[in-house]
């Protein structure tokens, strides 16, 4: 494993292995590293020659400082589990300096109203800071391919559109959603959960699963969403911020069965907000 913490120097090495005629396969993420990363990883290391994790806490992407100031970092063990990954990795780390130039312009990106719905229309700003900072890395980076977790749809959504506009030589891969054993979505913030609220979390997939079955028995949508807010609130840690119904080729929302529906959900465990989807 190689670590690099400058642009200049990320750039120098990626440089040599295009010229080598390598392919090379990135892996942005925000560290606290677990299975679902290491997932994206591993299909990285299947496509490509050369794989690039990143680790960078992004703080554009989060419009309240207490969830930023709160977010897990755990660089030492992110490294040890990078190192112990079959193949070799680069990991960059760069710090905010390197990623947000002082006097660098800040650019409003066309997110196609995909930052409207959902997670976009709770959190203000989220994805424009997202689209900045994964489109920042893409310039610096070029890779071939760049993967990113389907447990985060809209954002897989939103990146698909931005590298369909600007960076249309990047193919972008969706990976499955890792699960815990008892079906939690693997998630950084998963850490952050106390006792009691990781008891109760598999509630969230739990209902998921019970609302696409109840719809394909012939439910409505509007009795199902009832349904999941009284049972997933049933448990005393848990409280549900949205359940929706989405067309996933452009999340449109609907209120009816589509071939084409993904169910998804934002429930707050105290503070921590856990966000999970399934298609219908
Ligand atoms: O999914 C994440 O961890 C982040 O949103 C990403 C894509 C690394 C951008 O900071």
């Amino acid at each position: 494993m190689t670590i690099v913490t400058n642009k200049a120097e990320l750039q120098a090495k990626l440089n040599i292995h295009r010229e080598s005629g390598l392919t090379i396969g990135f892996v942005p993420t925000m560290g606290a590293l677990h299975d679902g990363h290491m997932a994206l990883v591993r299909m990285a290391n299947r496509q490509c020659d050369v794989v690039l994790v990143s680790i960078f806490v992004n703080p554009t992407q989060f419009n309240n400082p207490h969830d930023l100031s709160n977010y897990p970092r755990q660089i030492d063990a992110d490294i040890a589990l990078l190192s112990g990954n079959a193949s070799e990795v680069i990991v960059f780390l760069p710090e905010v300096e390197e990623m947000y130039p002082p006097n660098e312009q800040v650019i409003q990106y066309d997110l196609n109203g995909f930052d409207l719905v959902m997670e976009g229309e709770k959190r203000p700003g989220h994805f424009q800071g997202v689209a900045a900072v994964v489109d920042r890395f893409f310039k610096m980076v070029g890779p071939c391919k760049a993967y990113f977790g389907e447990k985060d749809f809209q954002q897989l959504t939103i990146i698909r559109h931005i590298a369909q506009l600007y960076h249309s030589e990047i193919s972008i891969v969706g990976v499955t959603t890792r699960r815990e054993a008892d079906g939690l979505a693997m998630s950084s913030r998963n850490m952050l959960l106390t006792p009691e609220q990781r008891n109760d979390a598999p509630v969230i997939y739990e209902s998921l699963l019970r609302f696409v079955r109840n719809v394909h028995a012939g439910a409505s949508v509007r009795d199902c969403k009832n349904a999941f807010i009284e049972t997933v609130e049933q448990r005393r840690t848990m409280s549900v911020g949205y359940i929706e119904l989405a067309d996933e080729t452009d999340l449109s929302l609907v209120n009816h069965p589509i071939d084409t529906g993904r169910l998804f959900t934002a429930v707050y465990a105290g503070n921590v907000r856990l966000i999970d989807n399934v298609a219908l």
